[in-house]
């Protein structure tokens, strides 16, 4: 059997977690969280490749080329995930099971957050539970593959 591979994908801002307004997002890092998905996916023999970009084409790109290469996506678009029209076209196109991950609970903070362009694409969607989204986010996934 070969061991899957689950492609995460971290959108902008998020490189900043740690120090980005701990009192939202927690004090944890994106490599805290990291080391939690790479444990998490382990005890369901799952690996995990986990990117972070500030850049919609880069993202864009990954999941062009993410069909046929992983398992699944598991993906917090940050920002982009109320204003990206091409990233919901790609994820649609792209065949895997999706899950959407947010640290917080965007329908509960400020209005231009309660829209999501990747929850019409998603299969798995967990939001508002810290870092712990992403573990529940990859057993769900774990579940489904
Ligand atoms: C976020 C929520 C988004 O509204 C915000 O723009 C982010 C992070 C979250 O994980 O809670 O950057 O996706």
């Amino acid at each position: 059997m070969t061991t899957k591979t689950i492609l995460i994908i971290n959108g902008p801002n998020l490189n900043m977690l740690g120090t980005r307004e701990p009192e939202i997002y927690g004090s944890q890092t994106l490599h805290d969280i990291e080391n939690l998905c790479r444990e998490t996916a382990g005890a369901h023999d799952i690996t995990i490749d986990f990117r972070q970009s500030n850049h919609e084409g880069e993202i864009i790109d990954w999941i062009q080329k993410a069909g046929g290469k992983y398992a699944a996506i598991g993906i917090n678009a940050a920002g982009y995930t109320h204003t990206s029209v091409a990233i919901h076209d790609a994820l649609k196109l792209c065949g895997l099971p999706i899950a959407e991950i947010h640290l917080s609970e965007p329908k509960e903070r400020e209005e231009f957050r309660h829209f999501s362009y990747i929850a019409p694409v998603a299969k798995i969607h967990v939001s508002g539970k810290g870092a712990a989204s992403y573990s529940e986010a990859i057993e769900k996934l774990a579940e489904l593959l």
